[in-house]
C-alpha cells in the first residue's frame, strides 16, 4: 500500500508541478524558423480542405494526438475520461500515461481505462522503454495493450528524466536488443517516444533498425522533464542537478528533419512544442504524419470536456487554414509542400 501511496504522491505531483509551475525548457522547437510559401490564389475551397487520415485501422479526422500523460489516480482518471470523450467527439488520437503503476497495482486499472466513451479513437499504450531492463518483458506489454484496448504501444525513452531523479531508473545499456524483441512479438505497433529531447540520427537508426514502427519525436522546446524534476526534488544538490538541463535536447524541428532523413520509411509523430495549428502542418511539411500536444490539453481538460473541444476544433481549424493558404488540398499535398527556412541559425 505504501508504494502506491508513492505512485499517486508521484503522478499528483506531475499534474500539480505542470500546471502551476513554469516547466518549459529554455530552448524553442524551432518551428519558428519555418514559413510557407503563401498562395493569394490557393485554387481550392476551404471547407474541401481535407483532414483525414487513415492508420493502424482507425480513420482520424484530423492529423492530431493528445500525447501520453496520465493515470493512476482519481484525478488522472477524471483528465483521462475527459480528454477520451473530446478525442471521440473529435474524431483525433490519444495515448495514455505510463502503465507501469496499473501493471504492478492491478487495482489502478480503472484510471486507464477509456474505451467506454471512446470506442472508435485511434488509441495508444504507454511504458517506459527502459522497464524492459527492469524485469519487463513481452508479457507486461501485452497486458497493457489488451488492459486498455489499445490499437498500438508506445515505448518511452526517458533517459535524462530517470538520470536526474534519485529513485530514476538508469540501466538503459543493451535496451534496444529488448525492444527490438518486443517489437518482433507484440501483435500491435511499437512506437518509440521520447518525453521532451528528440531524437537524433543515430537513435533513430537504431530503432528503425530493430522495426518500430513509428517514431514519436517529443523534441525540446515545450514541456522539460528536468524542469519538472527540479521541482520535485528534494536537496539543494538535486535541484542543481536537474536545473542544469534546462535547455538540454534536440529541437522539434530539427528532430524531424534528422528522423526523416535518417529513416525516411518510418512514420512520425512530431510533438513537443508545438502549440498551434499552423505548427502542426509545419511539422508534416517537415517529414510528420501528425503532431502531438501534452501540456495545453492538460490544462484545456482540468478545465471541462467543452473546453477541450473547443482547442482541438481551434487547433484543427487553423490546419484547414493553413493548408488552404499554402495550396494544400489534402495531408499527402502537404506532406510534399515545402517551407522556407528564415534565420536558420537565429
Ligand atoms: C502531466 C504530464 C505527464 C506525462 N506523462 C508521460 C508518460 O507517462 N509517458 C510519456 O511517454 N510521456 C509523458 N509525458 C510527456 C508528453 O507526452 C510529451 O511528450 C511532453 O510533455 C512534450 O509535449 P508538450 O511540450 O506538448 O507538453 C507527460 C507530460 C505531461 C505534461
Amino acid at each position: 500500500m505504501a508504494k502506491v501511496t508513492q505512485i499517486s504522491t508521484r503522478k499528483s505531483d506531475h499534474i500539480r508541478i505542470n500546471l502551476e509551475e513554469d516547466v518549459r525548457s529554455k530552448l524553442t522547437s524551432g518551428l519558428e524558423r519555418f514559413r510557407f510559401i503563401h498562395q493569394a490564389l490557393p485554387e481550392l475551397n476551404l471547407e474541401e480542405v481535407d483532414l483525414n487520415l487513415d492508420l493502424f485501422g482507425r480513420r482520424l479526422k484530423a492529423p492530431l494526438l493528445i500525447s501520453s500523460m496520465t493515470g493512476g489516480t482519481e484525478e488522472a482518471r477524471q483528465i483521462n475520461l475527459t480528454l477520451a470523450e473530446a478525442a471521440q467527439a473529435t474524431g483525433i488520437a490519444m495515448g495514455l500515461g505510463s502503465q507501469r503503476a496499473a501493471i504492478d497495482h492491478p487495482e489502478l486499472i480503472p484510471s486507464f481505462q477509456v474505451r467506454q466513451v471512446a470506442p472508435d479513437i485511434l488509441l495508444f499504450a504507454n511504458l517506459g522503454a527502459v522497464q524492459l531492463n527492469y524485469q519487463y518483458g513481452l508479457q507486461e506489454c501485452l497486458r497493457a495493450v489488451e488492459m486498455i484496448e489499445a490499437d498500438a504501444l508506445i515505448l518511452h525513452l526517458n533517459a535524462v528524466q530517470e538520470a536526474v531523479q534519485p529513485e530514476g531508473n538508469t540501466h538503459f545499456a543493451g535496451l534496444i536488443h529488448k525492444i527490438e524483441a518486443v517489437c518482433k512479438a507484440l501483435p500491435v505497433p511499437v512506437i518509440a517516444k521520447e518525453v521532451g529531447w528528440g531524437f537524433s540520427e543515430r537513435a533513430a537508426r537504431l530503432l528503425s533498425d530493430a522495426g518500430v514502427a513509428v517514431i514519436d519525436i517529443a523534441g525540446a522546446g515545450g514541456t522539460s522533464w528536468s524542469q519538472v524534476e527540479m521541482h520535485r526534488s528534494e536537496t539543494e544538490s538535486q535541484r542543481r542537478l536537474a536545473a542544469a538541463f534546462i535547455d538540454w535536447g534536440i529541437p522539434t524541428a530539427d528532430s524531424i528533419r534528422m528522423v526523416h532523413r535518417t529513416a525516411p520509411e518510418l512514420t512520425i509523430f512530431a510533438s513537443g512544442g508545438i502549440r498551434s495549428g499552423v505548427d502542426i502542418a509545419k511539422c508534416i511539411a517537415l517529414g510528420a504524419t501528425m503532431g502531438g500536444m501534452a501540456s495545453p490539453f492538460l490544462k484545456a481538460a482540468v478545465k471541462s470536456l467543452q473546453n477541450t473541444i473547443e482547442v482541438i476544433h481551434e487547433i484543427e481549424r487553423e490546419i484547414r487554414v493553413c493548408m488552404f493558404a499554402a495550396g494544400a488540398g489534402n495531408l499527402e499535398m502537404l506532406h510534399q509542400t515545402d517551407l522556407i527556412e528564415v534565420n536558420p541559425y537565429a
